[in-house]
């Protein structure tokens, strides 16, 4: 059995906490709030996070990261993904240079472009990293409803690793060395949820969300794999699948922050509804620069990023894009 320590209570990190203790580890859940950590000492639950789930007696909460982090096997880093780099800055003197880091946050970082353990990379010369992601609501896995996801890492023996730790016989852990492809599918997915949310916020039917889906995995996928990654993960759980959960999903805050948009709220308006970081509105930048710096044509993303920046009406958006010129569906396409 491990010890692990889980950065960030929120949703994810507090149901993986719950995940792993009913996996048998040592598992400590450190929160940069006090009072978060005093009221789930006190409670035994994250209310806000996750209404009505009871936290086992065995998880260890902490605010203190220098003993949070201190003798641990496994590092999980589940902050929100604009607070990877300051936290991961803040442990860099705490632990071991070749110290075992799973991130299951998802997002790109604007301004570097890096993706999670790229940037937990940066910071933390030497550390081992891998990245876990796939269709994996809090809500759902802290339920034990089935739930697939894949580890991916350079290190074989650090994906074969994560896979023994987190999976249990609700929750299937698969493994892959793609680790760029899981974690751009993983993040852009976000982007293209938005789009959904607006579909719906703006009453569209089941035609247009399945259309996004389709054509938005296909831009996905064209940059991911301009960017060096394969094409079969875009095609697996960290692409179509976290894709397709999070366009159809009530508990996606990026679909229903696309939502208030598609009825007509500004972006700063359905971020202020959501009261949760929407992390689709950084990557959709970050998605967009990255378009220009690979040469990718991402017309569903540039169109997301007109309607959230540059005050575009989302009905002209769609306009545009059912109005692009003609084409033919495959990229490479001969008779
Ligand atoms: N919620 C899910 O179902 C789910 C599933 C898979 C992946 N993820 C990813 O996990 C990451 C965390 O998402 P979440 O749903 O748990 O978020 P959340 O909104 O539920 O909670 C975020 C937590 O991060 C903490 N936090 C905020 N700013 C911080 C900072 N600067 N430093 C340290 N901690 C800070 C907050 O106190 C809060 O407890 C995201 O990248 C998300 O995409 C979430």
């Amino acid at each position: 059995m491990a010890r692990i320590c889980i950065l960030g209570a929120g949703s994810w990190g507090t149901a993986l906490a719950v995940l792993l203790v009913g996996n048998g580890h040592t598992v400590t859940l450190w929160s940069h709030r006090e009072e978060e950590v005093l009221a789930m000492q006190r409670t035994s639950a994250n209310e806000s996070k996750l209404p009505g789930v009871v936290l086992p007696r065995e998880i260890r909460y902490s605010s203190q990261l220098k003993e949070a982090v201190k003798n641990q096997d496994l590092l999980v880093f589940a902050v929100p993904s604009k607070a990877t780099r300051e936290t991961a800055k803040k442990i860099k003197d705490l632990i071991p240079e070749d110290q075992k880091i799973v991130s299951v946050s998802k997002g790109i970082e604007e301004g570097t472009l890096y993706s999670q353990t790229q940037i937990l990379e940066d910071v933390l010369k030497g550390a081992l990293t891998a990245a876990l992601s796939g269709p994996s609501h809090a809500e759902e896995v802290v339920r034990r409803i089935p739930t697939l996801v894949v580890a991916a890492s350079k290190s074989h023996d650090l994906a074969l690793l994560t896979q023994e730790l987190f999976m249990n016989a609700n929750f299937r852990v698969y493994i892959s060395p793609d680790l760029l492809g899981v974690e751009i599918g993983g993040s852009l997915k976000n982007v293209i949820a938005l789009a959904a949310g607006m579909s719906d916020g703006l009453g569209y039917g089941d035609n247009t969300k399945a259309a996004l889906i389709t054509r938005g995995i296909k831009e996905i996928t064209r940059l991911a794999v301009a960017m060096g990654a394969k094409e079969d993960t875009l095609a697996g759980l960290s692409g179509i699948g976290d894709l397709i959960v999070t366009c159809q999903s009530m508990h996606s805050r990026n679909r229903m922050a696309g939502y208030y948009i598609g009825q007509g709220d500004s972006a700063q308006e359905a971020m202020d509804k959501v009261k949760m970081v929407v992390e689709g509105v950084y990557s959709a930048r970050a998605a967009r620069a990255l378009g220009q710096r690979y040469g990718v044509d991402l017309p569903i993303i540039e169109q997301v990023n007109r309607v959230l920046f540059e005050q575009m009406d989302v009905r002209k958006a769609v306009l545009e894009l059912m109005g692009r010129e003609k084409k033919a569906e495959l990229d490479h396409c001969s008779w």
